[in-house]
C-alpha cells in the first residue's frame, strides 16, 4: 500500500513503504516528567503508542517492524523503575495473547530472555508460538536486547562449531554470520526511526544497520503516532540509498 502524507498532496509520485523499519522507542520518562508524572506513566503511554504503530504499520502494509523494548542497559535503573517496566510487558503481553485473533500481528522477540521472569519467558513464548500462523506485519520485540551481546553470542555459538570441528574459520560468510544473530531471516531494517530528541544508537542493531536510512526526532515516545510514521516515511522517499555505488 502506498502513503500520501499531507505535504505531498500537490505531487504525484505516491509515497513507498520501506520493507523494514525499527523503532528505538525512547523519551517515556521525560513526556513523564513534563507532566510531573512518575516515569512509570511514560512507560504505560508509550506501550499504547506501540500498540497504535503497530495496528498502523499492518494497516500501510509494512512487512517488518523492530521496536526496542528494553536493553541489555536498562537494568542500571532503579529496581523501581525495572519492575514497573517487567509488570506492565507481563499486562500487556497477556493482553496480546488475548487479542491475538483480532490484531493478526506475528510477533518475534530479539534479546536474551533467560534474565526475564518465568512468566515473561512463558508468555513471550506463548506470544511467538500462537502468532505464527499470522502473515501480517511482523514486529520483532526487542527484549533484554543489546546488538554487541547479539554479536558476541553469534561469534562464540561460531567459535563453538569450530572447536567441536563442525566448521572451518574460513567458512564464515556475511550472510552466515547474520544467521547466527537474534534477527535471523529478517532483512535488515530499511530505516530506523530515535524520537526523543537524542542522535546516537544506544547498542540497536548495529550489525544490521549498516546501510540504514537513520531518522532522528524531537518527539518523545508516547506522543508518537501515524502521522509521525508518515512523516518519517516521507523522508525516507527523500534519501537516496546507494549502497556505495553511483546512482
Ligand atoms: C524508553 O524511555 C523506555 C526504556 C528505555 C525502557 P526512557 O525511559 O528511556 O525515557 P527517557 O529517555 O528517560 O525520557
Ligand atoms: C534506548 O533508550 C533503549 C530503549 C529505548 C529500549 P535509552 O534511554 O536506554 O538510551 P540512552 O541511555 O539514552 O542512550
Ligand atoms: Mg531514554
Amino acid at each position: 500500500m502506498k502513503l500520501f502524507s499531507k505535504k505531498h498532496k500537490k505531487q504525484t509520485a505516491p509515497m513507498v513503504v520501506p520493507t523494514h523499519i525499527a523503532i528505538i522507542m525512547d523519551g517515556n520518562g521525560r513526556w513523564a516528567k513534563k507532566r510531573g508524572l512518575p516515569r512509570t506513566a511514560g512507560h504505560k503511554v508509550g506501550a499504547e503508542a506501540f500498540r497504535t504503530i503497530a495496528n498502523y504499520a499492518k494497516s500501510i502494509g509494512l512487512k517488518y517492524l523492530t521496536v526496542y523494548a528494553f536493553s541489555t542497559e536498562n537494568w542500571k535503573r532503579s529496581e523501581e523503575e525495572v519492575n514497573a517496566i517487567m509488570d506492565l510487558l507481563e499486562t500487556y503481553l497477556r493482553e496480546l495473547i488475548r487479542d491475538m485473533d483480532k490484531n493478526r500481528v506475528r510477533f518475534c522477540f530479539f534479546g536474551d530472555l533467560t534474565r526475564l521472569s518465568p512468566e515473561l519467558q512463558a508468555e513471550a513464548a506463548e506470544t511467538m508460538e500462537r502468532s505464527k500462523q499470522y502473515d501480517g506485519v511482523q514486529v520483532n520485540f526487542c527484549l533484554n536486547y543489546g546488538s554487541r551481546a547479539e554479536i558476541l553470542r553469534a561469534a562464540q555459538s561460531f567459535a563453538a562449531k569450530c572447536a567441536a570441528g563442525e566448521a572451518k574459520p574460513e567458512d564464515l560468510t556475511e550472510e552466515g554470520f547474520s544467521d547466527l544473530l537474534w534477527s535471523a531471516g529478517v532483512p535488515d531494517p530499511d530505516l530506523i526511526i530515535r524520537p526523543s530528541g537524542e542522535i546516537r544508537i544506544s547498542n540497536f542493531l548495529l550489525w544490521q544497520s549498516a546501510y540504514s536510512e537513520y531518522y532522528f526526532t524531537d518527539t518523545l515516545w508516547p506522543d508518537f503516532g501515524p502521522r509521525q510514521l508518515d512523516e518519517a516515511i516521507e523522508a525516507y522517499n527523500h534519501r537516496s540509498r546507494r549502497f556505495g555505488g553511483v546512482k
